[in-house]
């Protein structure tokens, strides 16, 4: 008989729900105390599908939560000294928070300059480089949003991080590189970045008790790259087109799931998994900016 193993699935959705409770109590607190109601602003640049998507769901969760919001779209032939002088306006405007840029943006614009220009006390996506650094002060600013959401997953499902063998495959400025650091910071883990130039990434991820992965190529990770028993965190969301698919496109982790799961003690999907988790943490950092700035 096939020895059936079990996996608890890392629902993203219903740990999100219970973080945007926590936010719409904390909001109508706030409201009792007479205190401010957090304020988001989004600025969207061009018309690209999945960024509006993405924007819908951020200002979807400002209305669960009960958070102020502003939406500022802009077309994507705005000239970078244009979007910088809006920004600027943003930084100073004392009743907006916190507020994001949506990427990607188009060619022209330099995603550094504009990331840089925002206030860090504002920079609740946590992309700026005064961000990226707070990772390993005592007392973090905002922490980068998506792997503060994977960190939240762990702690919310009592994965123990400390002294475990971590591989972070992926070594991106906005998840892979601030993962890793704060998997070594807060959670004591022993980390291994790899990237697109690692030689035999296999050799590397069967290593990993727990595994990390945030590339954007779906299927990277096959059943043989993964450790009996590991956790496996799936970063990645690719959009794949086709007619099979409702809305004509499908999201994609990098990991073969239906492979994989059968091997790991935890897993999330994709979708459901880590993506809820970054609106969630998007909101944590407004909620979290708002009481900085008013305290
Ligand atoms: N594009 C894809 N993900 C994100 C995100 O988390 N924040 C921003 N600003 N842009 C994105």
């Amino acid at each position: 008989m096939v020895d059936e193993k079990t996996y608890t699935l890392i629902d993203g959705r219903k740990i999100a729900a219970q973080i945007k409770e926590e936010i719409t109590q904390r909001v109508q607190e706030l409201k009792q105390e007479g205190k401010k109601v957090p304020h988001l602003a989004i600025i969207l640049v061009g018309d690209d599908g999945a960024s509006q998507t993405y924007v819908d769901h951020k200002v979807k969760a400002c209305k669960e939560v009960g958070f102020h919001y502003t939406m500022m779209r802009f077309a994507d032939t705005i000239s970078e000294e244009k979007l910088l002088k809006h920004i600027d306006q943003v930084n100073k405007d004392s009743d907006v928070d916190g507020f994001i840029v949506q990427l990607p943006l188009p060619p022209h614009i330099s995603v550094e300059r504009i990331t840089e220009h925002i206030r860090p006390e504002k920079d609740v996506d946590g992309f700026t480089n005064r961000n990226f650094g707070s990772i390993v002060s005592k007392n973090p600013l905002l922490m980068p949003a998506t792997p503060f959401g994977v960190m939240e997953l762990f702690k919310r499902y009592n994965i123990e991080t400390e002294g475990k063998s971590c591989v972070v495959v992926g070594a991106s400025r906005l998840v892979g590189a601030p993962l890793s650091m704060m998997l070594i910071e807060h959670g004591r883990a022993t980390v291994t970045v790899c990237h697109k130039y690692t030689v035999n990434l296999a050799h590397f991820t069967r290593q990993a008790d727990i595994l990390v992965v945030a590339v954007g190529k779906p299927g990277l990770i096959t059943a043989d790259m993964v450790k009996e028993g590991a956790v496996v965190i799936d970063v990645g969301t690719t959009r794949v087109e086709g007619p099979q698919f409702k809305n004509g496109y499908a999201l994609k982790g990098d990991v073969d799931f239906t492979a994989v799961a059968p091997k790991c003690s935890f897993i999330t999907p994709v979708p459901g998994g880590v993506g809820p988790m970054t609106i969630a943490s998007l909101l944590l950092n407004t909620l979290r900016a708002t009481e900085l700035r008013n305290p």
